[in-house]
C-alpha cells in the first residue's frame, strides 16, 4: 500500500513538474499536452507507421494515469471562464460524469500497462484507452476551429 503510494506520487512529480495549482487552466492544459505529445508518438505504432517501441507506449500510458488522478482537481469552480480555456459549462453540470471518465482513464490505462509485453498485446489494448480521450472531448471540450 504504501509502496504504490509513492510509487504513484513519484509519477505525479515527474508529469506534474513546473505545473502551478494557483493557476488551474494552465496546469490542465499542460497535462493535457503532456497526454498529446505521448500519444502522437504511439499512434504511428497503431496503424504500422512506425517501429514498436514499448519504451514510448509506456511512457504514454503512465501519463496518462497522472492525468488521470491530476485532472479532477484543475477544473474548480469558477474555472470555466478565464484564461483561453476550451473546457465547456457542461463540466460543471456534470462533474460526477466527468470526474468519472478520469477513474475509468486511469483504470484502463494500468490495466493496458500490465498487459501490453509486445506489438501483438500492444495492437489488442491500446485503441480502447484511446476511446477514453476522444469520449471525453466530444462532451467537454470545445471543438477545434
Ligand atoms: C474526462 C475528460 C477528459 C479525458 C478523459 C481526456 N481529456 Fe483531453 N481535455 C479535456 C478538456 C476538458 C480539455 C480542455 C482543457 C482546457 O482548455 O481548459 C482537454 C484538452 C486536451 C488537449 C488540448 C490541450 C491544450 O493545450 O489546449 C489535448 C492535446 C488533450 N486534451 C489530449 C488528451 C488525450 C491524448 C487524452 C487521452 C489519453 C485526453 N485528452 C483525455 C478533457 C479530457
Amino acid at each position: 500500500m504504501r509502496r504504490s503510494v509513492l510509487a504513484a506520487i513519484a509519477v505525479l512529480v515527474s508529469v506534474g513538474a513546473g505545473i502551478a495549482a494557483d493557476d488551474p487552466i494552465k496546469a490542465r492544459k499542460e497535462l493535457m499536452e503532456a497526454n498529446g505529445k505521448t500519444t502522437k508518438a504511439v499512434v504511428p505504432m497503431m496503424k504500422g507507421q512506425a517501429k514498436f517501441d514499448l519504451a514510448a507506449v509506456q511512457a504514454a500510458l503512465n501519463a496518462y494515469i497522472a492525468a488521470a488522478e491530476k485532472a479532477p482537481a484543475l477544473f474548480p469552480v469558477g474555472s470555466e471562464k478565464g484564461g483561453k480555456t476550451e473546457a465547456l459549462p457542461a463540466i460543471w453540470m456534470n462533474k460526477s460524469d466527468f470526474e468519472a471518465r478520469f477513474v475509468k482513464l486511469g483504470t484502463e490505462s494500468k490495466a493496458a500497462l500490465a498487459a501490453i509485453k509486445d506489438e501483438a498485446s500492444f495492437q489488442a489494448n491500446y485503441g480502447p484507452v484511446l476511446k477514453n480521450c476522444g469520449g471525453c472531448h466530444e462532451l467537454y471540450r470545445a471543438k477545434e476551429k
